[in-house]
């Protein structure tokens, strides 16, 4: 685990900036610990694509993405699709193909309601705590050490919460109970000390009930000591609840200032509920883009700003939502222009 007190060196803080600011920091070192370089481009992307169409690796290799997150190949139900036979092939070419590249990795996601396999939703016998508890913990025990050193970011909790702050209720909060985050973390942490770990969830960009709640939840994990590393703004977003800059950077700032990263993981804007002309559309999702990629840049904690896919083409709201930054043929649309000059913080620097 990096020290976070060595955050203070500026050297220091260079070497640790792929990991993040550490865990546990003094309230001043938390507030040296600054972002070293710009803010690292991510995307989520599909490991067969990678291998099977050029055009899309093509493309997926020439934007300068430092950053790939698998779209679903570590998701449960394809890592262990039977009771303690785990299949990483899909997951491992994943990440060899993003490493061969030079781009870090976010693993996602170890702990969520869906994208479970039958044999965890449909069981022989109903589970208990005393049942469940230990299939969790052999779950993340064996893809965390699988992938130690090589995925330095995990969403460890996936979409805990509804809309109103309460605890969306799982098949794991459900049976296990509240603590499953707790338990969570630690078996995650356990397993590679020095990941960054996540709690990653949407419509938390507002400040409202739902990232009230989220941050009660992180401020009493971090007091308890769990290993919680980082918030995961996943931002999917549409023109008629967009992103409002101020209200996500006020929210980056206060769960910055418990010492943790705050990054952008999975942004899309969906058009289908969006009217007016083909061009006023695309430069109200620039709008929004521009919005979120400007709080990540104003934020020293946000250190990776991730689109969820790169081009309409290929995107799980389907191409008639053109929610992405590159077009269904791979052109350039403004919103890519506008997460580009939104990240540079130079820029931002010089008009603010
Ligand atoms: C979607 C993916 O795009 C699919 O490939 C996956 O199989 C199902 O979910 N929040 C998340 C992502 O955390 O995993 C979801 O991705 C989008 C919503």
């Amino acid at each position: 685990m990096v020290a976070a007190g060595a955050a203070t060196a500026l050297a220091a803080a260079a070497v640790i900036a792929g990991l993040g600011l550490g865990r546990g920091g003094s309230s001043s070192s938390k507030q040296q610990a600054f972002r070293s370089g710009p803010v690292v481009l991510g995307a989520a992307f599909r490991g067969a694509l990678a291998q099977s169409d050029p055009t899309y690796r093509a493309q997926l290799l020439s934007h300068g993405y430092g950053s790939l997150t698998p779209e679903y190949e570590m998701q449960m139900d394809g890592l262990e699709p039977e009771r303690g036979i785990f299949d990483f092939v899909h997951a491992d070419e994943a990440v060899a193909f993003a490493r061969a590249h030079g781009m870090r990795v976010r693993g996602h996601t170890l702990v969520w309601g869906k994208q479970l396999p039958r044999w965890v939703t449909q069981p022989a016998a109903k589970w208990t705590r005393a049942t469940l508890l230990p299939v969790l913990e052999q779950w993340i025990r064996t893809v965390v050490a699988h992938y130690r050193g090589l995925v330095a970011e995990w969403d460890v909790v996936n979409e805990p919460l509804n809309d109103d702050g309460t605890l969306q209720p799982s098949l794991w909060e459900r049976v296990i109970g509240p603590d499953y985050i707790r338990l969570a973390l630690e078996t995650a942490h356990a397993a590679d000390p020095a990941a960054l770990l996540y709690i990653n969830d949407y419509s938390t960009e507002w400040l409202d009930a739902k990232s009230n709640a989220l941050f009660a939840l992180a401020r009493r994990l971090r007091r308890q000591g769990v290993p919680l590393g980082g918030i995961g703004f996943q931002v999917h977003s549409n023109t008629r609840t967009p992103v409002i800059q101020a209200q996500l950077e006020a929210n980056m700032k206060r769960f910055g200032a418990l010492g943790l990263r705050t990054d952008v993981t999975e942004m899309d804007v969906d058009l289908r509920s969006t009217r007016g002309s083909e061009r006023s559309k695309l430069r109200a999702q620039a709008r929004i883009y521009a919005a979120a990629a400007k709080a990540c840049a104003s934020s020293p904690t946000c250190e990776t700003f991730t689109t969820w896919g790169f081009t309409d083409r290929y995107t799980w709201l389907g191409t008639a939502a053109q929610p992405l930054p590159f077009s269904a043929g791979y052109a350039p649309k403004p919103a890519w222009a506008a997460i580009k000059s939104g990240l540079d913080r130079d820029r931002r620097r010089n008009h603010v």
